[in-house]
């Protein structure tokens, strides 16, 4: 693996299934009545976040704890940054501080990619979501719970995801989540359609590996995971759909929906969900929604993802009686 996780066009298939093998020896570790484990003792981890965030900001932070890992949380609010401090002297900072690891989301796209090569530090840059570019370990949380529904939490050990049928809806054009799903679906060898109205679908879709619809009944019966995207009115600077309504009406998933797509077939979304908008309440709230799993999948997927980083060779889970004295 890389030293660096900027991308999810930084894996190779091996590299993320051998992540995906690692979060389910981690997910073991949740069930235990003690969580945590020592391998990350002694080092520390920096999570630096510019823009609002639940989810990731807690499930990193949770991660590096059951490691045993120093946490610094440092969000942009309430810092120097908000006095003008740049990207650099942040760096430096963190640098002088002796960050082995820094987890950072930024509403600039390429923030990761900038602090990974510039020199300014020596730890590993993880990349929490960068602008509209990528958000490689949502990726990697969805292909984990992916790869459990649909293939099996033991079957699925060593195994990717080769011929399931995944499709994206919504404001593809603002996600960064859908960008990494691509990238990291088409390594794991899932066919990917994407569906949204013509406004929302990026330029230059046609280089991506995946499919586009523009329509979503269509689809539906064919899809083993339907992948459903907030609307990002956020980074909207003109009017993308003619309404609410409209947009729901089309590219909203309701019970009627759901009731098109394959029995055993799930509905996953990110978070923060727009309830009545993408996702009706009665999805939202049914037992084919995978999005509370995905956030409890995220500490796991987010473990193995900063023990591979940092950890070295020692063994990532322990068996709870080969403890050494020293982690007693
Ligand atoms: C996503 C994000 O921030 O990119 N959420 C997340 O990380 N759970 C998606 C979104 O904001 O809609």
């Amino acid at each position: 693996m890389k030293h660096h996780l900027i991308s999810a066009a930084d894996l190779t298939r091996d590299d993320a299934v051998l992540i995906l093998d690692t979060a389910e020896e981690m997910a073991r570790v949740a069930d235990r009545p003690i969580k945590k484990l020592p391998t990350l003792r002694g080092r520390t981890v920096v999570n630096l976040f510019f823009e609002d965030s639940t989810r990731t900001r807690i499930s990193f932070e949770a991660a590096a704890k059951r490691l045993s890992a120093d946490v610094i949380n440092f969000s942009a609010k309430g810092s120097s940054v908000s006095k003008g401090e740049s990207l650099k002297d942040t760096a430096l900072t963190l640098e002088a501080m002796g960050a082995d690891a820094v987890v950072i989301r930024h509403h600039a796209s390429g923030a990761p990619y900038r602090l990974a090569n510039s020199g300014w530090i020596d730890g590993a840059v993880v990349n929490a979501g960068d602008g509209t570019h990528e958000h490689p370990t949502q990726a990697l949380l969805d292909a984990f719970t992916m790869r459990r529904r649909l293939v099996g939490r033991d079957r699925g050990i060593g195994r990717d995801l080769a011929g399931r049928r995944i499709t994206i809806v919504g404001d593809v054009l603002h996600s960064r989540v859908a960008r990494s799903n691509v990238l990291l679906l088409n390594t794991l060898g899932a066919e990917v359609t994407l569906v949204a109205p013509p406004t929302l679908v990026p330029i230059g879709v046609e280089s991506w590996p995946c499919e586009v619809s523009y329509d979503l009944d269509s689809v539906l019966p064919k899809s083993d995971a339907v992948m459903m995207l907030r609307v990002q009115r956020e980074r909207m600077n003109a009017a993308f759909f003619p309404t609410e309504r409209e947009y729901s009406r089309r590219y909203g998933l309701d019970g009627d929906r759901m009731a098109r797509m394959p029995e055993d077939s799930i509905v996953m979304h990110p978070g923060p969900m727009n309830r009545g908008m993408e996702i009706t309440a009665e999805v939202a709230d049914s037992d084919r929604c995978t999005a509370v799993e995905q956030v409890a999948n995220g500490v796991s997927t987010r473990m193995a993802v900063l023990y591979l980083l940092l950890g070295g060779a020692e063994p990532a889970a322990p068996a709870p009686h080969a403890r050494t004295e020293e982690t007693k």
